[in-house]
């Protein structure tokens, strides 16, 4: 992968994909090979959101290359709360760091942010928009269980907002997947995401229900409905809990069928499929570190060479 930054799914090609899962698999089986690699550098958590995950495991992943991080810490003690804008704070941050993590709510923000700085960006969120370290992570999940050729995954709920959906769907492009979306008819795909994977000539369909789906699928990716993206709270109301599965919804579906979610899950997940053989979604979590690490490596590797610097192997 030669990125300076990681800012959508879509710039990704399948070598690339490939390319940095191959190193997430290097990672987890032999991580002391990695740790200290990137000793001395810095990498910046800043995210204008909240999150577990994504901020947790960047911080962790970066701790096992020896990278120390700096935390912008919450928006309120940041001074974003003084009105600060998103390009001074970033031009402002790349000066403690060799690489930025950001989270924000508006979509494009991680571009601009890239454009008014010089060290890599990894686009953590951005709105609506895009995760494609996310992306990576989830195709690390799939693969370990499925291979990434020759399968069927439904995704399913909120698709108009779900920025991983948004990601996930454009990097399967890549590879050679029936891509199934199962929403009510409001939370939909966005039509300009519609139109990008009809481009590619992907297999996509869509569906109100998961029944007639489920027993093909090898993967079904659960989304939760986004709430604090929704303009409107009765509309939320009226799908929330729609599109909920629980260990009993799951019987009609293949004994390998992998469940993943995103994660946090409100209710769409229902306790007792934690239960069944079908649960990936923990797995999935788990898998941001040994990715995070790779697309660390990979991106820090990368600004190294263009500075003509030696990497510590
Ligand atoms: N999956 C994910 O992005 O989780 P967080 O919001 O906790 O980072």
């Amino acid at each position: 992968m030669r990125q300076d930054h990681l800012i959508t799914a879509t710039q990704l090609s399948r070598d690339d994909i490939e390319a940095v899962l191959d190193r997430a698999r290097e990672v987890a089986d032999d991580p002391d090979a990695y740790a200290d690699r990137h000793a001395g550098r810095v990498l910046a958590l800043c995210f204008f959101e909240p999150s577990t995950r994504t901020r947790m495991s960047f911080d962790s992943a970066a701790k096992r290359l020896g990278i120390d991080t700096i935390d912008m810490g919450d928006v309120d003690s940041s001074s974003v709360s003084k009105g600060e804008s998103l390009t001074d704070t970033v031009r402002v941050i790349e000066g403690y760091a060799d690489a930025l993590v950001l989270r924000h709510p508006s979509e494009g923000a991680a571009t601009l942010a890239a454009e008014h700085v010089s060290v890599p960006v990894v686009n953590a969120g951005d709105g609506a928009g895009q995760h494609p370290s996310q992306t990576l992570l989830d195709l690390h999940t799939i693969r370990e269980n499925h291979g990434l050729d020759d399968l069927t995954i439904g995704i399913m709920g909120d698709l108009k907002y779900g920025r991983t959906v948004h990601s996930l769907a454009a990097a399967l492009t890549e590879f050679d997947v029936n891509q199934h979306f199962i929403s009510p008819e409001s939370l939909r795909l966005p039509r300009s995401v519609r139109f990008d994977l009809h481009e590619t000539g992907a297999q996509i369909r869509e569906h109100e229900e998961l029944d007639p789906v489920l027993e093909e699928l090898d993967v079904l990716y659960v989304t939760r409905i986004q709430k604090e993206r929704f303009p409107d709270e009765n509309e939320y109301h009226r799908v929330a809990g729609e599109y909920r599965i629980d260990a009993e919804t799951l019987e009609a579906a293949s004994d390998d069928l992998t469940v993943m979610h995103p994660l946090p899950r409100v209710d769409e997940i229902a306790p007792d499929v934690d239960e069944t053989d079908h649960a990936t979604y923990f797995e999935q979590a788990h898998n941001g570190v040994p990715v995070r690490m790779a697309l660390l490596d990979t991106l820090l590797e990368n600004a190294e060479a263009a500075e003509g610097m030696e990497v510590g192997r």
